[in-house]
């Protein structure tokens, strides 16, 4: 075949893209291909080919592009323009009743339709769209701002990158809807992990999520992800659709994929109905779903219904009666956590529940072992409700056989021998060693978690190898590990010995709020450790604080304080950042710049055309940052006036008015971003 010219290939790669657009959306939306994989293949084979050719026809919207970009170091911030907010919660069907009965009231007696839909257990996610152009995609994060993981859902196929032709029109779509994985393609997947040694996802809900939080989108796309989308979010310009029914439909006209079992119901009864429905047959679809979630069909009544801060009063989430299962108990054992705590456990023949396999069940502590009266050799039921670990419900009395053996705790820790203690107050009984291997065990997997110090690559396998290896006595260690130790363990090649080390390394400058959660002092959670780094801003202050000092910072009770101050007073917790200290791991936050130093505060500035660097949103967002205030139009009070491309009337407003007139640049450099 002769080369193309420019032009030839122009108009070949557009009908190659619509092609290979139209068949994406068959098999990844549709679940019906028209044509085979071989088919499939030399499309994107021709299209790859032209790309390669002519590189200037090569456009981010591409289905070359799906898997583009190289990793990132982290993920960026996305503040959502809504909060992504969670549902209340009903259990019963006199829980949905009740949720009528309060819609109905606050509706003025106005008879509400609902749809019903499933509950998807997966990660949500909202996407943005720019003239029918998918141009970013966050998670929920904590429901106000999200991670940026663009580059990671293009890699999602049942995600259009180019809306169908009624989203063209539309100049701003937000969408929001759940990326699950399908169970049987977890299992498949969690084989495929067992064989190849690496850790194991407990439930598709978590391989979802872990999958989506990769910084490498050739992870992710390797990775068998699909969406369901479930809500218009952001519409512009009207009109947009006025219900949620409407909404579902139009959603699968502009090539998105949304669950086919929902259903619109004339009234509360409807939504009884296909709740019972749902709760018998949630194991007839091929994915995980929690429940149902309930909506006002009207977008009016759901704007008259509103929010509080935490869910809309327009919809509710019906959570299925958890699932249990009959076992039986061979053994109890302890467990020792991160804190000392002995933890009870039930040892179980393997039974199936809730979609897997459980063979071993918490029993929480001795009390409940009394109160349940669970003896080794009993049958018993156990529950899994979502994805918190199995426990004990009850003991089959009827099977008893006599042979059961009453179980008691041990008065010494089973793993380094200390003596136990059971503080007044606390139904829970601790080990006092302070070296005790299995709660260093557990500290150390804290300190490597995904919301302490996020060290990638270290999980409980590795963990206990360098403790066996007599590598790590403590997290400080971690830093002092050296390349010939690590390139010793089991199943650790060169690159993965490299990468660890990288990765281990690359938290040494961590925002101070995660190294205070991984030391995990008791009562400091995630939250409240952000809260003491922002106060405190060094790992000094915090040291030096006392009671009173802890317990003026609002958040902060006297139980968290009391907790605070021992850890501090402890030779141990000295001892350890010491050795942290001389590791170059830093210990005191980057603040926002006080408000009294910063180049804006208390100034008025407006932006006027399109900016090259950000977008405006963040450009406002950096001016409320910095102590500042925008405004959109231009007066005598306006201090700045920043012009990108093709501004408006606002740039001469601000020349007639005098006010000071900032290129880009100029406003970069004003507050120091270059
Ligand atoms: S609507 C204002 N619809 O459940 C909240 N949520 O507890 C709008 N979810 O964070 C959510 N399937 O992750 C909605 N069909 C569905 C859903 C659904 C799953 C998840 C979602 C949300 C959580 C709410």
């Amino acid at each position: 075949m002769s080369v193309p010219t420019f032009e030839q290939a122009r108009a070949r790669v557009e009908e190659l893209r619509r092609e290979i657009r139209h068949h994406d959306y068959r098999y990844y939306v549709l679940d019906s291909p028209e044509i085979n994989d071989a088919e499939y293949d030399e499309l994107m084979r021709e299209l790859r080919r032209l790309e390669e050719l002519y590189p200037q026809l090569v456009t981010p919207d591409s289905p070359t592009q799906r898997v583009a970009g190289v990793p990132s170091e982290a993920f960026g911030t996305v503040v959502h323009s809504s909060p992504m907010l969670s549902l209340d919660n009903a259990f019963s069907p006199e829980d949905l009743l009740d949720f009528d009965r309060r819609v109905r009231s606050l509706l003025g007696g106005e008879q509400p339709e609902y749809v019903a839909e499933l509950k998807i257990d997966g990660l949500s996610v909202a996407l943005h769209y720019e003239l029918g152009r998918f141009v970013r995609g966050a998670t929920r994060g904590d429901g106000e701002r999200g991670e940026d993981v663009t580059a990671n859902l293009r890699a999602v196929r049942s995600i259009p990158l180019v809306l169908h032709p009624p989203g063209g029109m539309v100049a701003e779509l937000e969408v929001r809807g759940e990326v699950y994985m399908p169970v049987e393609a977890f299992r498949r997947f969690n084989r495929e992990r067992e064989e190849k040694g690496e850790p194991l996802f407990a439930n598709p809900r978590n391989a979802a999520a872990g999958s989506v939080r990769q910084l490498d989108p050739r992870i992710t796309a390797g990775r068998p992800l699909d969406t369901f989308i479930y809500e218009i979010r952001r519409w512009a310009p009207d009109p947009a659709p006025g219900t949620q029914w409407e909404a579902l439909e139009m959603l699968g006209r502009l090539g998105f994929k949304v669950n086919p079992h929902r259903r619109h119901c004339r009234d509360i009864n409807e939504v009884i109905d296909y709740c019972r429905h749902w709760a018998e047959h949630r194991h007839d679809v091929g994915y995980e779903m929690d429940g149902a979630v309930i909506k006002v069909n009207s977008f009016d009544q759901q704007r008259r219904l509103g929010a509080t801060t935490h869910h809309p009063r327009w919809a509710t989430a019906y959570k299925f009666p958890a699932e249990q299962a009959t076992s039986r108990v061979r053994d109890i054992i302890i467990q020792v956590g991160r804190t000392g705590v002995l933890t009870p456990t039930a040892l179980l023949d393997p039974v199936r529940l809730a979609g897997a396999t459980v063979s071993r069940a918490t029993l929480h502590n001795e009390d409940i072992i009394r109160e349940k009266d669970v003896r080794i050799g009993d049958t018993v039921i156990v529950q899994r409700a979502g994805d918190v670990i199995p426990e004990v419900v009850a003991v089959v009395r009827e099977k008893r056989t006599g042979g059961e053996q009453e179980f008691h705790m041990p008065d010494r820790c089973p793993v380094c021998g200390a003596e136990v203690v059971r503080l007044p107050g606390e139904v829970a009984v601790r080990c006092t060693g302070v070296a005790c291997p299995a709660q260093l065990k557990e500290q150390l997997i804290h300190f490597a978690s995904r919301d302490a110090m996020n060290i990638e690559g270290l999980g409980p396998a590795i963990i206990t190898q360098l403790m066996d290896a007599g590598l790590v006595e403590d997290a400080a260690d971690l830093y002092y590990l050296k390349y010939e130790d690590v390139v010793k363990l089991e199943r650790m090649a060169d690159k993965s010995a490299r990468n660890l080390l990288e990765a281990i390394a690359a938290t040494r400058d961590n925002p101070l709020h995660r190294l205070m959660y991984g030391l995990g002092i008791r009562y400091v959670g995630e939250k409240v450790s952000r809260v003491l780094a922002d106060h405190f801003g060094s790992m000094d202050a915090l040291a030096a604080a006392g009671q009173e000092e802890l317990t003026a910072i609002p958040e902060i009770g006297p139980k968290i304080a009391a907790s605070v101050v021992a850890f501090f007073r402890q030779e141990q917790t000295h001892r350890l950042l010491e050795k942290l200290r001389r590791a170059g791991i830093k210990m005191e936050e980057r603040r926002a710049v006080p408000a009294r130093e910063s180049p804006l505060a208390g100034k008025t500035v407006v932006f006027t055309g399109t900016l090259e660097s950000v977008g405006r949103k963040e450009a406002e967002e950096l001016v409320a940052f910095l102590g500042g205030r925008s405004s959109g139009s231009v007066s005598r009070q306006t201090d700045y006036v920043v012009v990108g491309a093709n501004p408006g009337s606002k740039y001469d407003r601000a020349r007639e008015l005098g006010v000071r007139i900032l290129t880009e640049e100029e406003f970069r450099r004003l507050v120091g971003l270059v």
